[in-house]
């Protein structure tokens, strides 16, 4: 089967990002972990866009830093070891004050780091709340949640029931998982907002 009619779970939430993103858009990757997304969103606002990337440990943000030099764009992103729960504080405290189009979180914890430091339910879905509170009309959220280990069950449940209770008016919530699977395979849930004009766009 072709990877474009099966798509796999990181494919899936790259073709969303790539269809609402634009060049000279702010978006946030909410925890950066090797900076794979990082990346992939540097490349997707361009060069006049801005990406600001979140993440509790100085082994994540050294690795995503290495990366986005290797591939030049380093000087697009802004780095912030600081937990994603405290999102709009730090774009207030960096001057930042457009609205992003994209936020990604991609839970659970640091591949080839400590597992046992991980994603939790109560930071995660404060940190979902302020990042739904500053998305722009037309943005998106997108979350790749894992219930395979330890402790991400429970966060990946809490995160589908909070993104079931989003006003349908304001936001489409949806995801996308592949059920037939030995151990409960991670899922994508994006939230797209509408594109409805606030007062202060
Ligand atoms: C699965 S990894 C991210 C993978 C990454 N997106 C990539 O492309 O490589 C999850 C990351 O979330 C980080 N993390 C855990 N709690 C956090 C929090 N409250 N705020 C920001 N990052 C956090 C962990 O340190 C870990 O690096």
């Amino acid at each position: 089967m072709s990877r474009d009619a099966c798509p796999s779970i990181l494919d899936q939430c790259r073709s969303v990002l790539r269809r609402v993103l634009q060049e000279g858009d702010l978006a946030i990757d909410a925890t950066v972990g090797n900076g794979h997304d990082t990346a992939f969103l540097a490349e997707c606002v361009g060069a006049t866009g801005k990406v600001v990337g979140f993440d509790l440990q100085e082994a994540a943000i050294a690795n995503t830093r290495g990366r986005l030099d290797e591939q030049g764009f380093g000087d697009r992103v802004l780095l912030l070891q600081r937990g994603h729960e405290t999102m709009v504080e730090a774009l207030a405290e960096n001057s930042i004050r457009e609205k992003p189009r994209a936020v990604v979180f991609n839970l659970g914890y640091l591949p080839g780091g400590d597992h046992s430091l991980i994603t939790r339910p109560e930071t995660t879905l404060r940190a979902l709340e302020s990042a739904l509170a500053l998305l722009r009309p037309g943005g998106v959220i997108a979350v790749v949640a894992y219930p395979g280990h330890q402790g991400g069950s429970l966060e990946a449940e809490s995160v589908l029931a909070w993104a079931r209770k989003i006003p349908p008016a304001f936001a489409k919530a949806s995801s996308y998982q592949f059920l037939n699977t030995a151990r409960p395979a991670p899922f994508l849930i994006s939230i797209m907002v509408e594109n409805i004009p606030q007062p202060n766009e």
